[in-house]
């Protein structure tokens, strides 16, 4: 099943029972930040707001914020052998656009464009943020002036006046920072394109780290399997996906900034600073679907459904990080859910001494990956069961011997456990917890054999559970 848009997606979730409408009228200001925050930690379904203040169009938060929710989007068991295998063959089959000379996204164009009086429903996400953010779960569309690359990128965008809005990098080395300072050397304005609402692929495609060039419409075409369809934006050469619900168009100026933007409910949980000069979006021109949907996402501490797309994309890059390195041995790789990037555990199949220090360093070492805690663990424990590792490291972990700590690692501007002056400096800490196999051996002795019973045995058990009365 592969979805046109973000309409056929909502159907699907509506089938499944993931998809709860709220007719009640919620405050803008304050609730709905509120109901996302409590349903994010009920793991409940998506939710679609049909009355935020006096707004007529719907806001749908959360469909892909859950496993099960990311797995029914690719057509896959949410697991993350089968999400990784998914990922990699549209890698490896992307499939090129194709153009259509108008789409559902033009059914409406809009003359002047007045962001605070714009017909969407915008809230405030948390109650201390520094006004409305209309982006935080969409496309940010941008184009290499020299190569003609496209790129989708979700970076979020506070609205800061009627046609202005910020936009923020987490990073310079953000795909968009990069074709940023291609246009500022060209002394040109660089047109951008948001598209709001879209089908689940683009929203895919845009959190995750594709190789630089690659063009991003092309790999969504590869998880749907079959091409996205495209048209031209109005105001610049830009092309944006047909299907959305909502595009602003505008340009970047290259030698302006707005004073503040934020504060922000940050990704880790807390309230990031303000920023002082900022680059912004000059916002030209709108147009929607009739009736639009709005989309936007809850952001701040785990669970929700920007660390959950997070957990796969990070995951998959220090996997492929640790297969490009040549390191042998690695069975399952989890950059944890809770800790936001900050946590990476690793299981291998053990095969000399430094094996566990070797794969500690290549997953600290990853480029882009802000982790700073790394757990190795043996094949018999499952990375993504934080009570296995916890296990491992109770059962196969001295201190002083298998845990080092690491002065003066690179780490995150967002990390708050360090303070404000040495902000981007982290201590790293790496725990192997694989079984001390040489430390016995220099002994004459062997690890104890485990306990449990052998797999084949839990295998003829679980072929026969039923037959034991139970019910599943
Ligand atoms: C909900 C959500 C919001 C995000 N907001 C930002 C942001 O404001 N700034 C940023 O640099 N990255 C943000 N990210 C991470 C980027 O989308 C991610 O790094 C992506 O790879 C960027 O695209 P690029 O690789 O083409 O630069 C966000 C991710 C999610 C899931």
């Amino acid at each position: 099943m592969s979805f046109f848009d973000l309409r056929e997606f909502l159907k699907l979730l509506d089938s499944e029972g993931e998809l709860h409408r709220i007719e009640t009228m919620v405050d803008p200001e304050w609730e709905v930040g509120a109901i996302c925050r409590e349903n994010f930690d009920r793991r409940g379904p998506a939710l679609q707001f049909n009355h935020l203040g006096n707004h007529q169009t719907p806001l749908v938060v959360g469909v892909l914020g859950k496993s099960k929710l990311y797995g029914l989007a690719l057509g896959v068991r949410p697991t993350f052998k089968e999400i990784y295998g998914k990922w990699q063959w549209a890698l490896e089959n992307p499939i090129k656009p194709i153009f259509l000379e108008t789409g559902p996204c033009k059914e409406v164009k809009s003359e002047e464009v007045n962001l605070f009086e714009d017909p969407f429903p915008v809230p405030r996400w948390h109650v201390l943020d520094g006004g409305p953010y209309l982006g935080t779960f969409h496309l940010v569309i941008s184009i290499d002036p020299e190569s003609g690359w496209i790129n989708c990128g979700m970076y979020r965008n506070q609205i800061l006046g009627k046609d202005c809005l910020g936009i923020h990098l987490a990073n310079p080395n953000q795909d968009f920072g990069k074709i940023f300072e291609k246009w500022k050397s060209l002394k040109k304005s660089m047109p951008v394109a948001i598209a709001i609402g879209v089908t689940p692929y683009l929203s895919l495609v845009a959190v995750s780290k594709i190789p630089v060039g690659v063009n991003e419409y092309n790999i969504a075409g590869g998880l749907r399997g079959s091409p996205i369809e495209l048209v031209h934006a109005e105001t610049s050469d830009l092309l944006v996906p047909a299907c959305a619900e909502i595009i602003l168009e505008g340009e970047v100026p290259v030698d302006d900034y707005h004073s503040q933007e934020g504060p922000f409910g940050e990704t880790p949980g807390y309230m990031g600073e303000m920023e002082n000069r900022i680059n912004y979006i000059k916002v030209k021109k709108m147009t929607h679907r009739r009736n639009p949907i709005f989309q936007g996402t809850y952001e701040g501490k785990p669970p929700n459904e920007s660390a959950l797309v997070m957990l796969y994309t990070r995951t998959i890059s220090v996997y492929n990080h640790l297969l490009l390195s040549g390191i042998k041995g690695v069975k399952d790789v989890c950059v944890t859910y809770a800790s936001r990037g900050f946590h990476t555990v690793v299981s291998i199949y053990k095969q000399y001494p430094n094996h566990a220090k070797d794969v500690m360093n290549h997953v600290l070492g990853c480029p882009g990956l802000i982790c700073k805690h790394c757990v190795v663990v043996d094949e018999d424990v499952d990375p993504w069961d934080t009570f296995q590792v916890e296990w491992a490291i109770a059962t196969r972990v001295q201190a002083d011997r298998d845990i080092e700590i690491i002065k003066n690692g690179r780490s995150s501007k967002f990390d708050v456990s360090q303070v404000p002056s040495k902000r981007g400096l982290s201590s790293w800490l790496r725990i192997d917890a694989t079984k001390p196999l040489e430390e016995y051996e220099r002994e004459g002795a062997s690890f104890p054999l485990s306990s449990e019973p052998p797999e084949e045995l839990l295998m003829k058990v679980r072929t026969r559970w039923k037959d034991y009365g139970f019910k599943d």
